[in-house]
């Protein structure tokens, strides 16, 4: 089975967030389970493609209302992330170092799709599937079956999955003549709330959508930032599939950005070395327990919450000085500006990285020894199985993927801390109450055991995936 994966971010070529981690383990898990998964990203300026080898493939030219341009699709030669990865590249839009964030990136995106759909019109072997991965890919499922330029092609099955459904790539209408001639009765599928909305139009086009966590599933019926009717009415086409995680990638006994490697049964000292260096580094007390969050910096993730609920917590436990807290993240700037001013309160206990760091993000996951969630929006979250696999106690907001990994230690076979809603007042009360469970060192490694033995390999997830691709040929 032939199956291409479209999307924007691919770790360790682009990666912001989660997507960039689950469309660089999916497609490796599902080479390793038989399926030919290949990956077609933009082109970007950045280090991974700076340092290896690609062949251009593929060259053609891409047209968009009265724009034009010579593009060009490069494939790193060795196959060297576990599967073919290909890159659009159109100069002067599609060859820069950022990810998002540009200006003209409605014309990036839309034109990375007019692009990887001309090269699609001279493929030799059909594709068995196209999986879009979010709203920057999600033209594609529309232009296939009512573009006349692409319509021979709408056989081809497409899947979408929807990683996050609080970004729908806006696109005001006057923008429409850069799509190529469309069924003109088919334009209102373009349509959401007076303007084109890609997200929107792939759900409505898609031939299955997915979520990727089962609770994230019900969720965008009554929260999915305006699509919620839609959602409601598209909902025979939706299936939950819970992400996984790359156990070769993340893996505390084999991870070389870690001062100290571990297992299950070395948890105990492994996980004091690491939190030892990670103390030292950011002038923490490693004898307390230390409380990490990583992530974006944004509202969706209740970092707005953090610099009051901290203050509160530290307060509270500054008079007994029980606690390091340790933020890894960037963002909004108001946001990174609280959390860097608490230093000076709380000079001795708390500390922020401002900035995004693939390396001390693995050491704090390891030094850690809980991490904290607080997530308004959480569709799955990989953080809290990041932490689960290096023996980190997770402290979350029960909301989408979060409610599907992780218990309550109230509950039998539970192993973290959940609490209800996004508030300062309940994160500070969850932080209370991980340091009084840090204080049963029994207990925190009967947690620890417990988390490390679950697993959440991608490859009950990739197989899932396969399975709702073989009932869509
Ligand atoms: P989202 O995709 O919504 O940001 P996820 O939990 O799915 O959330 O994934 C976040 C990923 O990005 C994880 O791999 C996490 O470790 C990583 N990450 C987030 N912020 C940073 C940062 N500042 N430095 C390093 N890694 C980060
Ligand atoms: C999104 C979501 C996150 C999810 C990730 C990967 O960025 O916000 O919850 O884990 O995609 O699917």
């Amino acid at each position: 089975m032939n199956v291409i994966h479209l999307s924007a971010e691919c770790y360790p070529v682009a990666k912001v967030g989660g997507l960039g981690d689950v469309v660089s383990a999916l497609p490796k898990y599902q080479q390793s389970a038989g399926v030919n998964a290949i990956v077609v990203l933009p082109y970007y300026d950045r280090k991974f493609v700076q340092e290896n080898e690609f062949e251009v493939i593929f060259r053609s030219e891409v047209s968009m209302g009265d724009w034009s341009s010579r593009f060009e699709v490069l494939k790193e030669k060795t196959d060297k992330l576990g599967f073919p990865l290909h890159l659009i590249r159109i100069p002067g839009l599609l060859d820069r170092p950022e990810i998002y964030s540009y200006p003209d990136e409605t014309e990036q995106f839309v034109a990375f799709q007019l692009a990887f759909l001309e090269w699609l019109t001279k493929f030799e072997v059909r594709p068995d599937i196209i999986h879009c991965h979010d709203h920057h890919t999600g033209l594609v499922p529309f232009l296939l079956n009512y573009s006349y330029r692409y319509n021979h092609l709408s056989d081809i099955p497409t899947v979408l999955t929807i990683h996050n459904a609080q970004y729908q790539g806006w696109i005001s209408w006057d923008k429409f003549n850069y799509l190529p001639d469309v069924d003109p009765s088919k334009t209102g599928l373009l349509e959401w709330n007076n303007c084109i909305n890609p997200l929107a139009t792939a759900v409505k086009c898609c031939w299955r959508y997915t979520t990727v966590s089962p609770s994230y599933l019900k969720e965008l019926s009554y929260n999915s930032n305006g699509l919620e009717a839609l959602f409601e009415m598209e909902k025979a086409k939706g299936v939950g599939i819970i992400n996984g995680i790359d156990t070769d990638v993340w893996n505390p006994a084999t991870d070389a950005m870690i001062p100290a490697t571990y297992d299950t049964d070395s948890a105990g000292k492994g996980k004091t070395a690491n939190k030892k260096a990670i103390c030292k580094e950011f002038g923490l007390t490693a004898t307390k327990p230390l409380i990490a969050f990583i992530g974006r910096l944004v509202g969706e993730k209740g970092a707005d919450l953090l610099p009051q609920a901290l203050t509160t917590a530290l307060s509270a436990l500054k008079l007994k000085g029980k606690a390091n807290i340790l933020i890894l993240g960037s963002g909004e700037p108001a946001i990174e500006d609280a959390l860097s001013g608490l230093r000076t309160s709380f000079p001795k206990s708390y500390n922020v990285f401002i900035g995004y760091n693939e390396a001390l993000s693995h050491q704090i996951y390891a030094g850690a020894d809980f991490l904290l969630m607080p997530s308004r929006v959480e569709p799955c979250g990989l953080n809290q199985l990041y932490s689960l696999r290096y023996g980190t106690i997770p402290i979350v907001r029960s909301t989408g993927g979060l409610i599907d990994t992780v218990i309550d230690i109230s509950e039998p076979d539970g192993y973290g801390i959940c609490f209800q809603e996004a508030t300062a007042d309940e994160i500070s009360h969850a932080i209370l109450r991980a340091v009084e469970l840090y204080q049963n060192s029994e207990q925190v490694s009967l947690l620890r055991s417990r988390m490390m033995s679950l697993n959440y390999s991608w490859h009950q997830s990739a197989n899932q995936y396969i399975e709702l691709y073989n009932s869509l040929k």
